[in-house]
């Protein structure tokens, strides 16, 4: 059921990026974020530049054709399917979400693309062996898989240990996966962000978590990161120069690979 009294990270995100699936109490919340750090508008594009950026990557240089995007958020341009079917039309995409708006984008979502390629799974990232079950009715876990997880682990608070979360995601892949994120940084702009996570999790189902790069670092355990490593979201651009986007961008982007046996 949709829940319009408390504002839902999906509806404040898809305010931000200028959609029209929100609620007054979203718009709310997403103003008051936008009065603490207006540069937020121009974070949430690099965020999605990201992700666009690291798919793009992934289906044509390193040749993967399966994802497992999680937090997909409400449909905006260049999503992970439009952007893998574009370098390869029988690319394989499982989006998951736990908010009900998303998932009633996702069916229209869902019979507009290719047959066979995407699915949707209303599920909860902390519960990874669902997640991992039913993908794989759709994903071959014999092959590379690139796991997204862009702007949704600072939806996660540390007492419910997300890093294990993103450990157990990776050891169920196979060799030669791809691990993506994106998170929010702490140590940048630090009392501005810490004014934007006040106000989005004021009266909001999930509270947010903001982390150093540090800590976000740690996320990526075990993997070998893709150059240029974890940086500021915006200057994450393999094969071509940085944009200039003036002043620091509150967050961080990170492609770490699973190494080959
Ligand atoms: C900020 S949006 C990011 C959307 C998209 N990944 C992007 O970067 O443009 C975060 C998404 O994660 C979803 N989400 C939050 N907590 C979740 C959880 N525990 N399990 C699954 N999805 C969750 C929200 O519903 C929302 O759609």
């Amino acid at each position: 059921m949709i829940d319009t009294t408390r504002p839902h990270q999906a509806r404040v995100y898809d305010y931000w990026l200028g959609g029209k699936d929100n609620f007054p109490v979203d718009r709310e919340a997403a103003e008051r974020a936008l009065a603490a750090y207006p540069g937020l508008r121009r974070g949430v594009r690099a965020q999605r530049a990201f992700l666009a950026n690291a798919v793009e990557y992934l289906t044509r240089t390193a040749g993967v054709r399966q994802f497992l995007d999680i937090g997909t958020g409400i449909p905006t341009a260049n999503n992970t399917h439009e952007v893998a079917h574009a370098a390869d039309p029988d690319a394989r995409i499982v989006y998951v979400d736990n908010d009900p708006l998303v998932l009633a984008h996702a069916r229209a979502l869902l019979s507009a693309s290719r047959p066979n390629t995407t699915s949707y799974l209303d599920a909860d990232l902390h519960d990874t062996a669902k997640i991992l079950t039913e993908a794989a009715a759709l994903l071959d876990f014999r092959k590379p898989i690139g796991v997204l997880l862009i702007g949704i682990l600072q939806l996660i608070p540390d007492e419910d240990d997300p890093r294990a979360i993103v450990a157990r995601l990776m050891e169920a892949v196979p060799p030669g996966s791809w691990l993506a994120i994106f998170h929010p940084a702490s140590d940048i702009l630090a009392d501005q962000m810490s004014e934007v996570a006040r106000q989005v999790s004021a009266r909001a189902a999930t509270p947010t978590t903001l982390r150093t790069k540090a800590e976000v670092m740690h996320f990526f355990d075990g993997l070998e990161f893709l150059e240029p490593g974890l940086v500021q979201v915006h200057r994450w651009h393999p094969g071509s120069p940085a944009p200039d986007m003036g002043d620091e961008v509150p967050g961080y982007a990170g492609l770490a690979q699973k190494a080959w046996d």
